[in-house]
């Protein structure tokens, strides 16, 4: 008989949970407020997507496709994939939070790393297991340190690539030498949410290693350069037997319509793809030797978005540089629960929100931008 308690009681573990805290959206006072921290895109979505999106308001009464066929299709075409090998999700946080569901529980670890996206950590707690967190190097993932925590209990390890906040990524070799080096029944996802920006030749997303391999996934997202964050859809392409399972305990409806329509149309305007790209690339590029002429340093970034360090001089912080930036409507991501307690990440804003951090932060440094 089980003991009665006086309230419902979560299960161990979930308690300890440190609940997921989006970008802030606000700055209070100020007229003009460019959100730079969630590294959405400043191109918005293509005209094609919003269309789509359009013309499934008018069949809002019945249910979408169970099987998100129509998204399944454009994608396997565009990347040239099999679409049983393609599972959608509201986002792929909840591809990353299924994953976990079924193959982690009480008594099993799953591997991060020390500056990997928070989610990770979440959905392996949420499913009962336990979290065990790797060094970086350079603020870049270090496969010899995952492979060395490598335990019997070992299910699941997890990687962006590249990495969020970092923008760092390990090539394709690297990868490799990862997926060698893991026992079998390990799975290694690899969250390739910032793929469409890297222009790396010795970077893959990860399709060749997940194609050729029972033990790999990718996870990947319309929310950065397609644009479509506020819909919710992500992608993951798996071997056929972890795509079964998951697809026995996932919502039966779990991709909405309009969301399905909408994805589709993205990923087939590929120029629009290439053109956000472009005008990603060039900023990168721009905002990382401007902050660095100011006495800044900047990770190297591969993504959408740059990792600044502030100097540890009184009034130069980060937190500092926060509220500065904040009073003039310019919204970056604080990442101290990333382990960064003196950085901001800024995603890449449209050109007059680019400029404008430049000119404040040479203000902040008391250095000319
Ligand atoms: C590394 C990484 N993975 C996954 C996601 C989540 O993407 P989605 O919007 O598809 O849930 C993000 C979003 O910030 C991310 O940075």
């Amino acid at each position: 008989m089980s003991v009665e308690m006086s309230k419902p009681v979560p299960r161990p573990g979930i308690l300890d949970i440190a609940a997921y805290v989006p970008g802030k959206e606000h700055a209070p006072g100020v007229a003009r407020v460019y959100k730079l921290s969630s590294n959405e895109t400043p191109l918005g979505a293509s005209p094609k997507a919003i269309e789509a999106f359009k013309a499934a308001a008018g069949n809002l009464e019945r249910y979408p496709d169970g099987q998100a066929l129509e998204l399944r299709e454009a994608i396997a075409s565009v990347h040239g994939l099999n679409p049983a090998n393609i599972l959608c999700g509201n986002g792929s946080d909840e591809l990353l939070g299924l994953l976990c569901h079924v193959y982690l529980g009480a008594g099993d670890e799953g591997i991060i790393t020390e500056h990997g996206f928070l989610v990770y950590k979440i959905q392996i707690m949420g499913a009962g297991a336990t979290p065990v967190m790797v060094k970086e190097k350079d603020h870049t993932v270090d496969v010899d340190a995952i492979l060395a925590a490598v335990t019997d209990k070992t299910k699941v390890v997890f990687i962006a690539n590249p990495g969020n906040p970092t923008g760092t990524y390990i090539p394709v070799s690297e990868i490799r030498r990862l997926q060698a080096g893991l026992p079998k029944h390990v799975i290694l996802v690899l969250d390739a949410a910032y793929a469409e920006y890297v222009r790396r030749n010795d970077y893959e997303a990860g399709i060749e290693v997940v194609s050729s391999n029972a033990n790999v996934v990718m996870t990947r997202t319309f929310s950065k350069v397609y644009g479509l964050a506020a819909l919710r859809v992500g992608w993951m392409y798996a071997p056929a037997e972890i795509i079964d399972a998951l697809n026995r305990v996932r919502g039966p409806f779990n991709m909405n319509a309009p969301a399905i329509a909408a994805g589709a149309a993205a990923i087939r305007d590929q120029s629009f793809v290439q053109e956000a790209v472009s005008f990603n690339q060039m900023w990168i590029e721009k905002l990382t030797s401007a902050f660095e002429a100011i006495g800044l340093k900047v990770t190297p970034s591969v993504a959408n978005f740059v990792l600044i360090h502030f100097p540890d001089i009184d009034g130069k912080r980060a937190a500092e540089a926060d509220e500065f930036l904040t009073s003039r409507g310019y919204i970056l991501r604080a990442v101290r629960g990333y382990g960064f307690p003196n950085s901001l990440r800024m995603s890449i804003g449209p050109e007059e929100a680019n400029l404008g951090v430049i000119e404040a932060l040479g203000e902040f440094m008391g250095r000319k931008a």
